[in-house]
């Protein structure tokens, strides 16, 4: 990326031969006067200097302009780089901050040593079955967080074929570095399973062009420990326990292996060690049978160079490994060599009373949240919804690196300016990175659990803004990241948006701050930090994406290929593939917008009061947006009767075989196979979309109908309707009478925002029914009614498959209610937990 960007900077400097011609003297006639001459030189090198003055004036224009979009805001940043450093914020310092990895731990910096856990089982039928980063292809029967407190402490379980892993971690602070911690991993197999399974757990410990590692290798390939120095670590030193049948019990037959290599990445980890698998080592138990197993071999790995690493070092890539047969645990200690006064080890009695302390508070915390208890729900229920929480908070990645970006002013992508994103992902296997859209709803959850780490998360994201206003909405920030990502959707686009989600979480957070003058007052530096920088974020939705007519907002980027959709995409929205007009023009006008921005209008005003900011702009806007007569002008559409887009559509259209001429004669087969490309029958003209789905609930869903809108009754109506919305697990996306219900929109893309259930929106709705239910109006015993029925549908669904499936869900299917796409997803369908405790 940064050769391309060079070649666009040379490119520009070469005068175009038009500009060449301009500067070029002009003919002289013969016998002519010669002041006329002299004034015609004039003239013409009056002409000269003014081409070339507007010449370089163009040119320094364009460049300004490419470089606008990598620009970042110029006010002062909300978290200054030391902000995360052990000195400022020793106890969040080190951290499973590595969600893409079944275990694993780093630091909140930008090139940590990174430690983490691989596992295979041996003797197994199939071959290859390394596992280290979160993969559905694994198809583990569970794992995830079920204790996790966000900062010191969490314990996962991951239930492979026929024996279960617990992995646990625990911090104890001192010293100037983050401090110590220790994991114990412990195995044991399935009753299900016919002999006890022999695993080999690989612990790693790996640096990311910064520091150096040295393993220490006691007899017979046995590393106990590696001693190590980075930048931010200072010393260090990592010790490998041995494996026991449990704590106080005797040592069990174990053999060693260890790897020390040299990395070109981090993204190349799992490779390195599959590849330096061999089968030559012999593992013969006392009274066992005496059998060949795959082990870590040093020699049979290349060492890799990489240029940026400092050619004294000789490995940053040691890894131990230990086989036993189930059950057994062990433990790995870390120990920070400015940590000097240490009273003991955090081992075996002393970790597991430590353990033991933070659970007890942990579980009086979370009743003290959420209430479970008191509104008596099961303790298995309970269990769950503390592994939901548990999950997001343990789902919490620290990342640094450049998104790769582009403007209409950039031949070629660019990269932004490395930053950190601190930030809880939607799925550890698929999609372990940032997301805007998602985040905001991720807060609403942990705001109840820790405000100060959502208002930093928040900081983090409006730290990425760039001079324009606008955030990239998928962080795609480092090597391992853009690993997981197909090329064609790395390149972040800047006039792209995404539902500004973060501004349904900075209103509960002022709620919650304005009834605590303390707190508020703490809190009010950051808020005058993120202040600029949010009214340049509001600012770049309302001008950027500003629709057709006044106070209409239209989302940009939709899919432009009209013919190879049956419905071009509109994956700014959030809503990918919801029906809209079937033909995107700049006619459009979108509902979902529109309620966004009279939201963000209203938190904005009220961000711009607390800070004693002028805040009558805001106020005038929101007025303007939730007066309900505007918004039935703009969006009710009388023929369906639901809130609607408005645009150039037409519901004549669909998918056909594409005709293929072949001429007489000829094989078919040298052909190209024919596609599904799209058929209109009517042409499109300007009207309502009259789709009936979770777009036409958002005046609804954000609150902005007033309480005695008739158009409530409508919605309640579609809402309660098994023929459209209503569904005995949830609300389904789209009506099953909508045209596009449940249609592909290519013969590769299955229906996604086209009828199954999505855990965001009826959040959303079941927090509407309950603000409905609450305030006084013609619906609002419906409202009440409705809420109950629907809560308590949601939370039966989401628990039942998580029995069933061991996993929390992206979505839900609308005729069965089993979960489906990417799992585990405790991105926002862990909201379930706020719908439990009626937390809105
Ligand atoms: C950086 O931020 C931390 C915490 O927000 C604060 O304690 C520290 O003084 C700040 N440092 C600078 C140089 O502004
Ligand atoms: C948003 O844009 C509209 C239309 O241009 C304008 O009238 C309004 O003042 C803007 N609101 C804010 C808060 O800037
Ligand atoms: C609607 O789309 C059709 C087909 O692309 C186009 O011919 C027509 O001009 C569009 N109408 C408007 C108002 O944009």
């Amino acid at each position: 990326m940064t050769k391309r960007r060079k070649r666009l900077l040379t490119g520009d400097g070469v005068p175009s031969p038009r500009e060449e011609k301009a500067t070029a003297p002009p003919r002289r006639e013969k016998k002519k006067k010669t002041d006329i001459g002299k004034v015609f030189i004039n003239i013409s090198i009056g002409l000269c200097i003014f081409s070339l003055i507007w010449f370089f004036y163009a040119l320094y224009m364009r460049s300004a302009l490419a470089r606008r979009v990598v620009t970042l805001h110029p006010s002062p940043r909300v978290l200054n780089v030391s902000s995360s450093s052990p000195a400022v914020s020793p106890e969040k310092f080190w951290g499973s901050h590595r969600p893409h990895v079944y275990f694993g731990m780093k630091t909140r910096s930008p090139r940590s040593v990174v430690t983490g856990l691989m596992w295979m089982r041996q003797f197994a039928d199939v071959d290859g079955n390394l596992r280290h980063t979160c993969e559905q292809g694994d198809r583990l029967q569970g794992y995830g967080w079920l204790m996790h407190d966000g900062v010191s402490f969490g314990v996962q379980e991951i239930h492979d074929r026929d024996f279960t892993l617990t992995t646990e971690f625990v911090k104890r602070l001192g010293g100037d570095h983050g401090g110590d911690w220790t994991w114990r991993i412990t195995a044991k197999q399935h009753s299900s399973a016919v002999t006890a399974p022999v695993i080999s757990l690989m612990c790693y410990a790996a640096t990311d062009v910064q520091g150096s590692l040295q393993a220490h290798v006691e007899e017979k390939n046995h590393l106990s420990s590696v001693t190590g120095t980075s930048e931010e670590l200072g010393n260090f030193k990592i010790t490998f326990g041995k494996p026991t049948a449990g704590e106080g019990a005797a040592g069990k037959y174990a053999k060693y292996n260890y790897l020390t290599t040299r990395s070109p990445g981090l993204d190349k980890l799992t490779d390195i060690a599959k590849n330096s698998l061999s089968h030559k080592f012999i593992f013969s138990p006392p009274k066992g049978e005496k059998r060949s197993y795959f082990a870590l071999d040093s020699h049979k790995v290349a060492t890799h160079h990489n240029q940026q690493q400092d050619p004294k070092i000789e490995s940053d890539f040691v890894v131990h490994q230990v086989t036993v047969q189930t059950p057994f645990q062990m433990e790995v200690l870390f120990e920070s060599g400015s940590f000097r006064d240490r009273p003991n080890q955090l081992t075996g009695s002393v970790l597991t009373d430590e353990l033991e302390r933070r659970k007890v508070a942990f579980d009086e915390k979370f009743e003290g949240t959420f209430g479970l208890q008191a509104k008596k729900f099961t303790s298995s229920q309970i269990k769950f919804a503390k592994a939901a929480l548990s999950n997001m908070l343990g789902g919490m990645g620290y990342f640094y690196g450049q998104s790769v970006v582009q403007s209409v002013y950039n031949e070629h992508p660019l990269l932004y300016p490395e930053s950190p994103l601190f930030t809880a992902v939607p799925s550890r296997s698929f999609f372990p990175r940032g997301f805007l859209w998602d985040e905001g709803f991720h807060q609403l959850l942990l705001s109840k659990w820790d405000a100060p780490l959502s208002l930093e998360v928040i900081a983090h994201w409006l730290d990425l803004i760039n001079i324009e206003g606008w955030i990239p909405r998928e962080q795609i920030l480092d090597d391992e990241a853009r690993s997981k990502v197909p090329s064609e959707f790395i390149v972040q686009h800047n006039e792209n948006a995404n539902p500004p989600t973060l501004f349904l979480v900075l209103q509960k957070l002022l709620e919650q701050l304005e009834t605590d003058p303390d707190r508020l007052s703490s809190h009010l530096p950051v808020l005058r930090r993120l202040y600029p920088r949010l009214k340049t974020w509001f600012e770049w939705f309302n001008t950027t994406q500003a629709g057709p007519v006044a106070n209409s907002y239209r989302w940009r980027g939709r899919d432009k290929d009209t013919n190879l959709f049956l419905n071009p995409k509109t994956l700014t929205s959030g809503l990918d593939d919801y029906p809209r007009a079937s033909h995107p023009s700049s006619e459009e006008r979108h509902v979902d917008l529109y309620c966004w921005m009279a939201l963000a209008s209203g938190i904005m005003a009220n961000v711009a009061r607390i800070l004693g900011e002028p805040h009558k702009v805001y106020k005038n806007t929101h007025l303007t947006l939730s007066n309900n007569e505007l918004l039935n002008e703009l969006h009710w559409s009388e023929s369906l009767r639901v809130f609607s887009d408005y645009g150039n559509h037409t519901q004549a259209v669909s998918l056909q075989q594409e005709k293929v001429h072949v001429p007489p004669g000829q094989p078919r087969h040298q052909f190209p196979v024919t596609r599904l490309v799209r058929s209109v029958r009517r042409a499109p003209k300007l009207q309502y979309v009259n789709a009936l789905g979770y777009v036409s609930l958002f005046p609804f869903l954000l609150h902005i109908l007033t309480p005695d809108s008739p158009k409530l009754e409508h919605i309640l109506r579609d809402i309660q309707d098994p023929e459209r919305i209503w569904t005995p697990y949830g609300l389904r996306s789209l009506s099953r009478t909508d045209p596009l219900y449940m249609k592909r929109n290519t013969e590769h893309d299955a229906p996604y925002w086209r009828g199954p259930i999505w855990i965001n929106i009826n959040y959303l709705a079941v927090r509407a029914l309950h603000h409905y239910g609450n305030i006084e109006g013609p619906y609002q015993e419906k409202a009440s009614a409705i809420y109950q029925e629907l809560r308590t549908n949601l939370i039966q669904n989401v628990y039942k498959q998580y029995l069933e499936t061991g996993y929390i869900w992206e979505q839900y299917s609308d005729s069965t209610g089993r979960g489906q796409g990417s799992h585990p997803f405790t991105g926002w369908s862990a909201l379930t937990v706020l719908i439990m405790a009626e937390k809105y």
